[in-house]
């Protein structure tokens, strides 16, 4: 059968199952706990399910076999069953449904009461938006004025969609706004308990930020990232307190998602860690922890699969025809191709090449058309065209 004559299914399946494959390989590698993987997934990307929920649903015996039969056809490793799923599936066992992994509530170990967010952009205003959202003061730092009104109109445009729906009021937009304050100079940082930077996936231009962070802001301050493919340790590693230096990856849209990935360092403080999983918990979120890796929880599996959907539009499956498949027989809330231009082409390539260069794995290589995306400048949602055309 050609690729042009998948059915819905076969597309879905060819998408899901290396996908599935890889939630167990993370499991197995013990990167994070099941419970963090099904949390990861279902509340940073939406999913009706985690992987090792739907596992267990279809049957691991089952999962194995389809993956056993295309790993014949493709050679390729990602293909190949885990060996954690060979033998759940022998065993007769599951993934998920255990005696749980339930820990005390995290409490806070340092007070906060206000919070800095340097960045103005999508995820920087998102942000913004869940601490004022939550009571927490928020001084907003920005390269220049137009820079923080645009904050302010992202957030009022929200709430207004928000009045609208009969979910928010007039009062408590004024409170919301009320308790955000923008400027242009980061020595506004001094005062506050921590600061949340979200600003440009770039090294250089972080770790200049984070020396000065470590000038300007007060001892015992948090100093937290949203960083979705720097390594955490290289920021840590410029200040004089890479103890008080953690990752807080949030997913977009910020203020929607539910999910906050938690990364800690070798250096990051256990009570660093407890406070920001204490914050999460306060501002609504739902957080799991992992260590300052390539993609982290989400990124790493979602990632493959949105460059595997690139793949299959190469070998000549239609977009359309990709993105219904995957909402229809896997319930995703987006199709990958709608989902790579909310998320921007250059910010997924950048991702996708970490994981290339992480895991070495041939079968993540970035997909040429990604590629050629981000060189036309063709971004996604943010430049009005991606892989869709948003110029109407
Ligand atoms: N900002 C704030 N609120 C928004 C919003 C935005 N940009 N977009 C939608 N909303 C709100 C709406 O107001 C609505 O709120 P209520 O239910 O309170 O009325 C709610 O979200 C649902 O919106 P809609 O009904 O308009 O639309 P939908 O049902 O299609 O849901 C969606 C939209 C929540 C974004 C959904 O499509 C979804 O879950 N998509 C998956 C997104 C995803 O996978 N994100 C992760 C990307 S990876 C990442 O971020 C990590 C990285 O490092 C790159």
């Amino acid at each position: 059968m050609t690729s042009d004559a998948l059915g819905n299914d076969q597309i879905a399946t060819t998408l899901i199952y290396p996908y599935l494959n890889h939630a167990v390989r993370m499991l197995e590698s013990g990167y994070a706990t099941a419970t963090d993987i099904d949390n990861g997934m279902r509340f940073g990307c939406g999913y009706p399910q985690g992987p090792l929920a739907v596992i267990d649903q279809i049957g691991p015996a089952a999962v194995r076999d389809v993956l056993a039969a295309r790993y014949a056809e493709s050679g390729d490793h990602l293909h190949q069953p885990a060996d954690l799923l060979e033998k759940v599936a022998a065993e007769g066992g599951s993934f998920t449904g255990g005696s749980g992994e339930g820990s005390a509530a995290p409490e806070f170990k340092r007070a906060i009461s206000s919070v800095g967010v340097v960045g103005t952009g999508t995820m920087a205003s998102g942000i913004v938006q869940v601490f004022a959202q939550s009571g927490y003061d928020v001084v907003v730092v920005g390269r220049g004025q137009d820079k923080l009104d645009g904050v302010i109109g992202y957030i009022t445009k929200n709430l207004d969609r928000a009045i609208s729906r009969g979910k928010s009021t007039e009062d408590e937009k004024s409170d919301v706004l009320g308790r955000i304050s923008g400027s242009t100079e980061r020595e506004s940082l001094a005062g506050v308990d921590i600061v949340v930077e979200a600003i440009a996936e770039d090294l250089a231009i972080k770790t200049e930020l984070y020396k000065d962070l470590d000038r300007i802001c007060k001892p015992g301050a948090i100093l937290a990232t949203t960083t979705s493919s720097m390594p955490i340790t290289q920021l840590g590693a410029v200040t004089n307190r890479p103890g008080d230096v953690i990752g807080m990856h949030f997913f977009n849209p910020a203020p929607v998602m539910k999910l906050v990935e938690v990364v800690t360092t070798e250096s990051t403080e256990a009570d660093v860690n407890e406070t920001v999983l204490a914050l999460c918990a306060n501002v609504g979120k739902v957080a799991v922890s992992c260590s300052d890796r390539s993609g982290f929880i989400v990124n790493c599996l979602l990632f493959p699969y949105l460059n595997d959907a690139v793949k299959l539009l190469e070998s000549g499956v239609e977009m359309d025809t990709i993105n219904a498949a995957i909402k229809e027989q896997a319930s995703l809330p987006m199709g990958p191709f709608e989902l790579l231009d909310v998320v921007g082409n250059d910010v997924s390539l950048a991702i996708q090449q970490e994981l290339f260069a992480e895991f070495k794995e041939p079968g993540f290589a970035p997909a040429a058309t990604l590629e050629k995306k981000v060189a036309d400048g063709h971004l996604g949602r943010k430049t009005k065209i991606g892989f869709h055309d948003y110029s109407a």
